[in-house]
């Protein structure tokens, strides 16, 4: 093992506070030893803090339309070869109960950014998901105004996740043109204040992303002390811009979901769908480095195919049902245990 690994290594497992130079170093661990080593280490900060259970969060992708054009994802609104659709509040509440039903706890409604939905549309599914049972709700629905942050808030969503993608600033706003990242760090700001409990995260493998990049995306997740973050592969798109990139590296997606879980002992870190879509083990190995949260789907399967952020996504062609056993499989594979209750934030004494 290099001496300067071991020593950052060393400093990290002393809970020592890590300089960007400090995670270059650990995220440029050579395989072998040294990966190894980060893997065990984040490992056993991830039993200290939240055990041996997996906590799962069914999500509903109840619209792909999206106003944006990100160069990376298959929602973009440039793209005119996918089908688009909207569920409507009927069929939302329909796919909650389903999940509820199932024994989720948490319901995430996700969607690209559809201002369609006014924000007294989206607090009557919060509201009417409530009514079924007290689960948690997530909102993933993007920029949105601080008002309607609050209201969403107030109608009793109680999770947002709004990942920065990068933290590099100039390919933020060259792969995601007519957005900037002042204002996505003002949103997430805004969620903080609104109550929420904050997700943010971001994609590894993005053309022309440098590890100091990476590091800088940790560092931000610290810095906005995030309950949640959701690391995972960039995955290449046929009808986007990026078609011809190649995906984020596996290895270095681990690494980086190592680093979070040593930065941030107390975050719920997933097993990304990205990275199951990957790598056929990849959910499995992530829950192995850090990962303590796994996200199945639980949208109505007529609808699933459609909401292509990038091909061959995990699931697609699963119902319900089926994505939940394949996921308690994955769990049982890795020794764990479904969590039970809501799976709030430690830091957060809702249930
Ligand atoms: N590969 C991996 N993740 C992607 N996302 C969007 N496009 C891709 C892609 N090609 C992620 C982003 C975004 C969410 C909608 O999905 O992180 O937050
Ligand atoms: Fe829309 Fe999000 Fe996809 Fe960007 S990444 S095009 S905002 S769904």
């Amino acid at each position: 093992m290099d001496s300067k690994f071991q020593s950052v290594l060393e400093k990290a497992s002393l809970q020592q506070d890590l300089s960007k130079d400090d995670i270059v170093i650990l995220l440029e661990a050579k395989p072998g030893e040294e990966q190894q080593e980060l893997f065990k280490l984040a490992d056993s900060i991830r039993i200290k803090n939240h055990g041996d259970v997996v906590h799962l969060r069914g999500i509903i992708e109840f619209s792909n339309y999206c106003r944006n054009d990100c160069y990376y994802c298959g929602l973009r609104r440039s793209n005119t070869k996918i089908r688009r659709y909207r569920m409507t509040v009927q069929q939302v509440v329909n796919a909650a109960r389903q999940a509820v039903n199932l024994g989720y706890n948490t319901i995430v409604l996700q969607s690209g950014e559809d201002p369609w939905y006014d924000v007294d549309t989206i607090c009557q599914m919060i509201s009417r998901i409530k009514e079924i049972k007290d689960v948690a709700v997530t909102l993933s629905i993007g920029e949105r105004s601080k008002k309607e942050y609050l209201m969403l808030r107030q109608a009793g969503a109680d999770r947002f996740l709004l990942k920065h993608e990068t933290a590099d600033e100039k390919l933020f706003m060259k792969l995601r043109p007519g957005t900037n990242f002042t204002h996505r760090l003002r949103c997430l700001k805004w969620l903080r204040e609104a109550g929420y409990q904050v997700g943010s995260g971001n994609m590894v493998g993005l053309p022309g992303q440098s590890l100091q990049s990476l590091a800088e995306d940790i560092l931000i997740l610290k810095e906005l002390d995030v309950e949640m973050a959701g690391i995972g592969p960039f995955i290449p798109h046929p009808h986007t811009p990026l078609a011809g990139v190649p995906a984020g590296d596996f290895n270095l997606v681990l690494k980086t979901l190592a680093v979070a879980r040593i930065l941030l002992p107390l975050a719920h870190l997933p097993a990304t769908t990205a990275v199951g879509t990957l790598h056929p083990r990849g959910r499995q190995v992530a829950l192995q480095c850090g990962a303590n949260v796994i996200m199945p789907n639980v949208t109505p399967r007529e609808f699933r195919r459609f909401y292509e952020i990038y091909p061959n996504k995990a699931g697609t062609l699963e119902d319900p049902k089926q994505s939940l056993q394949k996921i308690t499989d994955i769990i049982k594979e890795v020794g764990r245990d479904l969590a039970k209750g809501r799976g709030d934030s430690p830091k957060f004494k809702t249930s």
